[in-house]
Parts: C-alpha cells; sequence; structure tokens
C-alpha cells in the first residue's frame, strides 16, 4: 500500500471550518480514505455554482445555435457577395451588383440587384448556407426577404444535386421595398441543400435580407435558436448564463467592440460586424460576421427558458489589448456608461420607461430579473483600473444591488502574474468589487496543483468567478477525459470554497467542426448533429450535484490521486459526494460517513470514466465517454468503494428506509 501524502490530507479539508478528529478508516485493501462528517455541516454552496458561457466563437451564433441557414443574408460582409454565387442557366442572361441607393434602412446599406435581360432556365442568386443548408423531409422552413422590381421571383430550395426540394413564388413586388414570406415544405433530406432565388421574368429586383429559417427551433420561436443545442445547454442545469462574450466584447478595435444597442429589434435594422476571431488560427473562415440575429433580447430569453441568471458583459471603453489596444478617453466614457445603465433598465425597468417600453414591446413586459453585470471582459492594467470604477459608482448609484463582475486579466499565473497582482492588489487597497473574473487556460496537471488554490483565499474580499477554464491536453488540446477530470479535481475546489467562489463556467462552450478557432471546447457540432466532450458531462454533473450545504472531509491518499468534496443536498437528504481519481489505476478508497443514522446506505453512483484517459467524444461515437448511473448500497456508513482508474464518481446517499 502507497503511503498518504499528510500535505494533500490537510489541504483538502474544508477550508473555512476547524479540522475535526475522524478516525480514518484503512485497510490493507485501500489507498486512500474519504471521512465526511455530515454532523458539522459547513458554509452553504454558492446557488450560482456552475454555469456557462456563451460567446461567438467557433461559429457559436451565426451558423450555430442562431438558427438562420443564409450566411450573409444581408449582402453586408465586406465581401458583400460573400457566400452567394450568380446562378445563369442555359438561355439565361444577365447580372448581379451590390447597391446602396435608397436602401431597406440605413443600417443595412447593401442589397443585391438582379438585371435580368433573358431568364432562360433561370437567374439569380444561390446561398449555400454555412457550409450547406441542413433540410430535413416533411419539415416546413419558412422563407422571407425584403424585394422590390419589376420580376417575379421564385425561392427554390434544392440539393445538392440541382434536385428541388420545395418552392415558393412571389408576384413582382413593384417599386418599394416590400417584406415576403412564405412556408415551404421539404420533399427530401439533406445536409448540403442551397437556397436559390430566381427572378422569373426579364427586368430587374432588388434583394435583401433573404432569410430562411427551420419552423422546428428552440420553443419554435421565429427568428429562433437550434432546438438541439439549446437542448444541451438546457440539459447542462447552468445557473447562470455569461454573454455575450468573450474577446468579441472588446473588439479587435473599438469600432469592432460588441454593442448591445445593435442587437436589438428588427434584424434587418441590427448593425452587422465582423467577428474579431476571423482573424484568428482557421484558415476556413475567411469571412466571419456577426448578424446578431441572436441578440440581447434573445439572450435574456434563452436565460429565462432554460433557468440561468443572466450575466451580460459590457465593452468598457477598451478594444482587446491583444490586439489594436484602443482605449477611449476619459472625456468620451459616458456613453459607454449610458450603455450600461441603459441595459438595465431594458432588462429591469418598468414598461413606462425607455428602455423597459422596448423590452415590452418586443413581447416581454415582464422584467428579466438582472442581478449581475461584467464590465469589461479579461481587462488588464491602469487603464482599465481608470475606466472600470467610473461605471461601478455610476451603476451603484442608480442599482445598489446589482452584483457588478470586475476582470482580473487573461491568466492568473506565469506571464499573467503581473497583470492578475495588479488587479487584486487594487481591490486590497480600496477599488471596489463586488465579483472578480479569473481565467486560466492551462495544463491538466496544473489543474490538479491547482485543485486547492482557493483553500487559502481571503474570505473577506470580493467573491471570485472562475469565469473562463479549460485544461488544455497537450499540444493538440483535445476534449480528452484527462482534460475533463483535470477540471473536475479544480471544481472541487470551487465547491470546497464556494463561500467566496460563487461562480465558474467553462469556456469556450461551442465549436463548429470544421470551422473553429478554438479548442478545446465543452460543445462540438455540425449542420445536423452535437455532442457533449467529457468535459461537458463533468460540468454537467457538478451543476446537477451542487450540494446546499458543504460538509467537512479529511482526505488521505497518495498525491494526485484523490480529489474530494461533500454537501448535503437540502431537498432531498442526500450526502453528495464528489471523488476524482486522474490517475490510471483504480484508487480502492475507505469512505466513512460520520454524522448520519448509523445503518446502511443507499443512493446512486454515477460514473464518468472511460477505457483511457485519452478517449474523447465523436459524432460517431458522442458518448463514448458519458456518465453511467447506478443503484448504490453499503451495509454501515463506513463502506470501501473501488474509484475507477480515470474517473468522476458522484455518490448520492441517503440512510436506507
Ligand atoms: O474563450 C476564448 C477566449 O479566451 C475569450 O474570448 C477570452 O475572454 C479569453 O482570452
Amino acid at each position: 500500500m502507497k503511503r498518504p501524502c499528510p500535505a494533500l490530507a490537510v489541504s483538502l479539508l474544508l477550508p473555512a471550518l476547524a479540522l475535526f478528529a475522524a478516525p480514518v478508516l484503512r485497510s490493507a485493501e485501500t489507498a486512500a480514505s474519504v471521512t465526511i462528517d455530515a454532523g458539522q455541516p459547513g458554509h452553504a454552496v454558492s446557488p450560482l455554482l456552475h454555469g456557462i458561457f456563451f460567446e461567438d466563437i467557433n461559429y457559436g451564433a451565426d451558423g450555430g445555435l442562431y438558427a438562420e441557414l443564409v450566411q450573409n443574408r444581408s449582402f453586408e460582409h465586406d465581401e458583400h457577395l460573400f457566400g452567394w454565387a450568380t446562378v445563369s442557366r442555359t438561355g439565361a442572361d444577365g447580372a448581379v451588383s451590390i447597391e446602396t441607393a435608397s436602401p431597406v434602412n440605413a443600417k443595412n446599406p447593401h442589397y443585391a440587384r438582379l438585371t435580368v435581360r433573358t431568364t432562360g432556365k433561370g437567374f439569380g442568386l444561390a446561398n449555400d448556407g454555412y457550409g450547406g443548408i441542413a433540410l430535413k423531409q416533411a419539415e416546413n422552413y419558412f422563407v422571407s426577404l425584403r424585394a422590390r422590381g419589376t420580376t417575379p421571383l421564385q425561392v427554390v430550395l434544392e440539393d445538392e444535386t440541382g434536385r428541388p426540394l420545395g418552392k415558393c413564388q412571389f408576384d413582382a413586388p413593384g417599386a418599394d421595398w416590400k417584406q415576403l414570406d412564405a412556408t415551404v415544405r421539404s420533399s427530401g433530406t439533406t445536409a448540403h441543400a442551397r437556397l436559390v432565388v430566381l427572378a422569373t421574368a426579364a427586368g430587374q429586383a432588388d434583394l435583401d435580407v433573404v432569410s430562411l429559417f427551420p419552423e422546428h427551433t428552440w420553443k419554435n420561436r421565429r427568428n429562433g435558436l437550434r432546438a438541439d443545442l439549446v437542448q444541451l445547454l438546457a440539459d447542462l442545469h447552468p445557473a447562470f448564463l455569461r454573454f455575450p462574450g468573450g474577446c468579441i466584447v472588446e473588439g479587435k478595435n473599438l469600432a469592432n467592440r460588441y454593442q448591445w444597442k445593435n442587437t436589438i429589434g428588427d434584424v434587418a435594422e441590427r448593425v452587422q460586424n465582423w467577428n474579431r476571431w476571423q482573424d484568428a488560427v482557421s484558415l476556413t473562415a475567411p469571412e466571419y460576421y456577426q448578424t446578431y440575429g441572436l441578440g440581447f433580447y434573445e439572450y435574456f430569453l434563452l436565460c429565462e427558458d432554460i433557468g440561468a441568471e443572466p450575466l451580460p458583459i459590457l465593452n468598457c471603453g477598451m478594444s482587446c489589448q491583444f490586439q489594436d489596444k484602443e482605449f477611449v478617453s476619459l472625456d468620451q466614457l459616458d456613453p459607454y456608461v449610458q450603455d450600461a445603465l441603459d441595459l438595465i433598465e431594458f432588462a429591469n425597468g418598468p414598461v413606462t420607461s425607455v428602455w423597459g417600453a422596448k423590452r415590452a414591446a418586443f413581447g416581454h413586459p415582464a422584467p428579466f430579473n438582472l442581478k449581475l453585470l461584467g464590465v469589461g471582459n479579461e481587462q488588464w492594467g491602469e487603464d482599465y483600473f481608470v475606466r472600470y470604477p467610473i461605471f461601478y459608482k455610476a451603476i451603484k448609484a442608480k442599482y445598489p444591488d446589482l452584483k457588478i463582475v470586475t476582470g482580473a486579466g487573461p491568466g492568473v499565473d506565469a506571464g499573467d502574474f503581473a497583470r492578475y497582482k495588479l488587479a487584486w492588489d487594487k481591490f486590497k487597497s480600496g477599488t471596489p468589487a463586488d465579483i472578480v473574473d479569473e481565467h486560466f487556460y492551462r495544463s491538466p496537471q496544473w489543474f490538479l496543483d491547482n485543485a486547492t488554490r482557493y483553500d487559502t483565499q481571503d474570505r473577506n474580499g470580493p467573491k471570485i468567478f472562475a469565469g473562463e477554464f479549460a485544461a488544455h491536453d497537450g499540444v493538440a488540446k483535445r476534449n480528452s477525459l484527462r482534460a475533463a477530470l483535470a477540471e473536475a479535481a479544480v471544481m472541487t475546489g470551487f465547491v470546497r470554497n464556494s463561500d467566496i467562489v460563487a461562480m465558474s463556467s467553462y469556456a469556450p462552450l461551442f465549436a463548429k467542426a470544421g470551422a473553429w478557432q478554438w479548442n478545446p471546447d465543452l460543445i462540438w457540432f455540425d449542420n445536423t448533429r452535437a455532442y457533449g466532450s467529457p468535459s461537458y458531462y463533468v460540468q454537467q454533473l457538478f451543476s446537477r450535484n451542487r450540494p446546499d450545504v458543504v460538509l467537512p472531509t479529511a482526505v488521505t491518499a497518495p498525491a494526485h490521486s484523490l480529489y474530494a468534496v461533500a454537501g448535503r443536498d437540502d431537498r432531498t437528504g442526500e450526502t453528495v459526494v464528489m471523488l476524482v481519481n486522474p490517475t490510471n489505476a483504480p484508487l480502492p478508497a475507505a469512505i466513512s460517513l460520520h454524522g448520519a443514522a448509523p445503518g446502511p446506505l443507499h443512493g446512486r453512483a454515477i460514473v464518468l470514466t472511460s477505457a483511457s484517459a485519452n478517449d474523447e467524444n465523436t459524432f460517431e461515437n458522442p458518448t463514448k465517454v458519458a456518465p453511467q448511473e447506478e443503484e448504490f448500497s453499503a451495509p454501515a456508513a463506513d463502506f470501501a468503494r473501488t474509484l475507477p482508474a480515470n474517473s468522476l464518481t458522484v455518490l448520492r446517499l441517503k440512510n436506507a428506509p
């Protein structure tokens, strides 16, 4: 039997509570012990553990969660016909141009013009969406566009061979812009359809906001979200949703920053913006845009739908410090601060207020009950700490109960340490902060080494939000079980320290196969499929098994072989124990539940493991690494259990009836 590591045993105790004397059950067969004192409940667990962090990176929004099937529907990409191809079938003669005279509206200045001399077998434009339009047989699709001109129009949905799967006709719209809408039922299933707009007579047609949505979106909402992807989010039971980023909040430069007021109202009036992730590593994403069809109103609805507290993050007058580093001067900061105040009114204000009235007009008179707001993403340095307090003061003056999330830079140690330290020096010397957002993208070993990092955190300072974290496994940074278990290890520390670690979220959330800029990611998808990575299941297990109070837990085990936390679920009366064995060997453990009524235990054991730490999920095998649940019983409150190699085990225990 290996010798237990005394240092580890001490470090895994509940930090805010006194040590308790517990006889540790050991035997020749057990290499580790976990002793839980159910009779001495500790602090309440933060109800904001654990949430999700959404950013439009890796085609997470446009081409992903946002269910629009047409790419560049408004011809507002830099390359205005990006995603569109001219269709000139036998005998057709015409031209396509991009025009700006008398547009649909000033915020949407470009549109396409078809000038048709002879229609032949068809003249117009085709769009194949984001790598092909996925259609399902017998499902309905909503076609809509703005058009004007002298020629009747036909919209055809056709498969990759050109076979029509559905079509609709419109009379010539006339001299003024007209909204055209139709529902088309697909007669076939394909992942590679395209939408073709054809002029059916000689003449001229102007086209804009050419859109195709499935009828079946999340809650069947118009302008809705992909139901399968939202379901994966809902299944996480997230405590909050942080949105819309991430670096896109900052923008490459200030012009490129995220401005929430551009993202609400009629989609034709949402000012589009290029996505700063188009500059990132992917070679498959030459033109990556934000339509803002998924905008702030939709984000708030999504939060409501999945029971997550909204946490919007706003630009603080600084663009990305890794990119153009444009900072608005202090005498020009007011509009940015006003955006924050207006957002709070948009979310919470009465319907008689200017911004509350807009929310009501969109269909939601009830407030969204916003309680959290982030000022800046992962900004750092004096430039941040002269701007951020101006927001803090103005927001608190009007909304004293709102909790503000403050950045602490892009990392917590190594090259980022000076930035992180400066932030904390500020908080310690009077800069106000409610919740501090810390980010760590590090190796699995770093996560294991840092599982106790908050055990010694000052309990009198601001709360912590582990706002972006992911274990990066090797050079390839695969979504391996190894990475997921390292995250689980650090998350035991979040729960144990949840009197001070108030919130946590993995990052990034989504990645589209073949079109991503950053890995690893929580959820992978293509146009028809989606699956959760092993890290997804770790997040899910922690969210769904979040206890209400922490129970003091003593652990002895060989170094880096066991990470544990326990708590009580007040609703069910169960003791919840999370046990992470990140090693390649099974770990026999002696588990003792003190302070519980004597006698047999029963309950459930949920185990996440796989044959190898390298294992990942894939489209072909999406649940290769997924939790398995079984009934659990033990004859007494002291029992032995072998924790499988490379595993996270959740025990939910109760005295047997
Ligand atoms: O999650 C990816 C990026 O990592 C975020 O946009 C940013 O906040 C961090 O640098």
